[in-house]
């Protein structure tokens, strides 16, 4: 459904039973540590406002892909037609880069995961107030999506700025690692993008060496350049402010599907 159409209903319609009952499920799951396999970070932060819970409320049952049963073929049909290619985005914090590039590539479907639910009623403003409809959210760690989504099925996908869980014990829950690079390496067209950026030295490390020991992707970078300055078609997202603001470097990695 179009976020206008999302928006009138919201006047019109009682809030999905389906959604509220999915969003208790995830958060009594999550406190109980039942998703700890999946997701490691904060799943809320400050209460949302009423109209976020209602927008989420309206919008969500439109938004979120049905993983109840098979992806449908293409998966382009997950957002109907005008649309060439799918991109992935995981871990898209407030959905700002996401956003836009929904905005700018309008004949892309853009699905974003993300398990912060602050996160999700950020997107969803941004998708109400832009007009998008060529967005999709998934609320919850990407790797049931990662599992669900058919092969060869994404043209780009990005993972900016992940959660860089510095301790040594925590280091296998990195989202960059070689079991993510090879659910990544099958939904991927081949020659298809992974943009990764990361603010931190130790998460770079970790970076390279996971793609260094990948059979399935190359880094064609050819000099510094390419890494220390964000592309045109790339904008700043929020958590890389914040590390601009601390005086970290950030570094943008461009990575191809072989
Ligand atoms: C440091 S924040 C960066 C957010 C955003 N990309 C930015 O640059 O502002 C990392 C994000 O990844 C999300 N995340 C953590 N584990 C995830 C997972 N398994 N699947 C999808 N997102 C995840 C977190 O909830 C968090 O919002």
């Amino acid at each position: 459904m179009a976020p206008s159409v999302a928006r009138a209903s919201a006047r019109q319609e009682s809030p999905d039973p389906t959604y509220r009952l999915h969003r208790v499920l995830t958060s009594s799951d999550a406190e109980s540590g039942r998703k700890a396999r999946h997701t490691y970070g904060r799943r809320k932060g400050h209460p949302l406002t009423a109209s976020q819970v209602q927008r989420l409320d309206v919008m969500m049952p439109h938004l979120r892909p049905d993983l109840s049963g098979p992806a449908p073929a293409p998966l382009t049909n997950v957002f109907g037609p005008g649309i060439r290619d799918v991109w992935l985005e995981i871990g898209f914090g407030g959905g700002e880069h996401l956003a836009w590039q929904a905005a700018h590539n309008p004949d892309v479907g853009m699905i974003g995961a993300e398990p912060f639910l602050n996160g999700q009623a950020s997107l969803a403003s941004h998708i109400e107030d832009g007009g998008l409809a060529n967005v999709r959210l998934y609320d919850d760690g990407v790797q049931d999506l990662l599992a669900w989504l058919p092969p060869a099925s994404i043209g780009r996908a990005f993972i900016l700025f992940p959660d860089p869980w510095p301790k040594k014990r925590h280091i296998k829950r990195r989202i960059v690692s070689p079991k993510t690079l090879v659910a990544l390496a099958r939904v991927m067209v081949p020659g298809a993008e992974l943009r990764v950026a990361t603010d931190i030295g130790e998460y770079v490390r970790t970076t390279m060496l996971a793609i260094h020991n990948s059979p399935d992707f190359i880094w064609p970078a050819m000099g510094p350049a390419e890494w220390c300055e964000r592309p045109a078609d790339w904008p700043p997202t929020r958590y890389e402010a914040k590390a601009v603001t601390a005086g970290r470097k950030c570094h943008y990695f461009r990575f191809l599907r072989r």
